[in-house]
């Protein structure tokens, strides 16, 4: 009798630990004005520190999303269909994508693209052990490169790419439209009869003072998960930044609707990476995470020049936050 092959972890597991880290940094370091890839804040802790931030008080991202998908779950399960393909781009802890399996007629399967392998095994062991009948395609890679997304092995009526968290924030417009095209694309490809779409958390812009304080919260979660990078640069790559001569800064920026998150250096110091010597001056940041926020109008019309459009948009009755379903035009 032939041995079984061991049963693979990963669908797909593409992501090769600190593959892109060092010269990711060497580069962000060496640009003017400095800059560093947020996607690298979501180490083990870092992911944990972030499951904290989405308790604050403060941090009404998380909560208002979360009310919104109970409010609506019903309309949503109707807008997607039966039969579902759910792609997710980040697996986050699974609470939303739970209700959102919970309440789609019979999903086919889940693939969830996870950059983070410790939060990936987590969700999906508690994910599959609750959804027994949903064929569970976890996929360890970065989304924002292309890659090839495994097929289920029962056909979908379509597939739909879920992108909760307002994570779609995180990039700049370019980088955002490039995003929403991939997603098209993925929605379209995926196996199934229709068009498919894209299920998808949006940021609303507000007043200053809310969003400035989700992202400067009074318990200090949010710094020491944005000086965490820091410390992952320090074990990983082997860098020698002085924890304690940096902190964090978030401030909204009115015109470009963003909140920019930056590391800055409380004084003139050098720091080390692979040989090479960065001075920083007194004062000087690194632009570290970009947080950007949409008005209804502004997020369509960013969606149409991607070939989407929003067939529905659920909000909560303070206009926080919004979950956008987004279908070809
Ligand atoms: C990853 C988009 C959910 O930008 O709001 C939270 C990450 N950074 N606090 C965001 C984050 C600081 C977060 N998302």
């Amino acid at each position: 009798m032939k041995s079984q092959p061991a049963r693979r972890a990963y669908a797909v597991d593409d992501h090769r630990p600190g593959s892109g880290l060092l010269a990711d940094v060497l580069a962000g370091l060496a640009a003017a004005p400095r800059r560093l890839p947020s996607k690298y804040f979501y180490d083990a802790r870092g992911s944990r520190l972030f499951e904290r931030i989405c308790a604050l008080p403060e941090y009404y991202p998380t909560r208002v999303e979360l009310s919104i998908m109970r409010d609506n779950i019903h309309a949503m399960g109707l807008a997607l269909g039966p039969n579902v393909r759910l792609v997710e781009y980040g697996s986050g802890s699974g609470l939303k994508t739970r209700l959102l399996l919970k309440h789609l007629d019979a999903p086919v399967a889940y693939v969830p693209v996870e950059i983070s392998r410790s939060a990936l095994a987590a969700s999906v062991a508690a994910l599959g052990r609750e959804f027994p009948a949903v064929e569970m395609l976890p996929v360890c890679a970065d989304f924002t490169q292309p890659i090839t997304l495994p097929r289920a092995a029962r056909a979908p009526r379509q597939t739909v790419v879920y992108f909760p968290g307002s994570t779609l924030g995180n990039f700049a417009p370019d980088a955002a439209l490039r995003l929403l095209g991939q997603m098209r694309v993925e929605a379209g490809q995926g196996g199934g009869l229709l068009g498919g779409g894209a299920l998808i958390g949006v940021d609303l812009v507000k007043d200053k003072a809310a969003l400035e304080a989700a992202y400067n919260d009074a318990a200090g979660v949010t710094a020491e998960f944005t000086l965490n990078l820091l410390v992952r640069l320090n074990r990983e790559i082997g860098a020698d930044f002085d924890l304690g001569a940096f902190h964090h800064q978030a401030r909204w920026h009115a015109l470009a609707q963003r909140i920019e998150t930056r590391i800055v250096s409380e004084r003139a110091q050098d720091v080390h990476i692979a040989g090479q010597t960065f001075h920083f001056a007194a004062g000087e940041a690194v632009l570290v995470e970009l947080s950007c926020k949409y008005t209804v109008e502004g997020f369509a019309r960013l969606a149409a020049r991607a070939g989407l459009r929003a067939a529905e948009v659920w909000t909560d009755p303070g206009h926080q936050f919004s979950v956008q379903w987004l279908v070809c035009r």
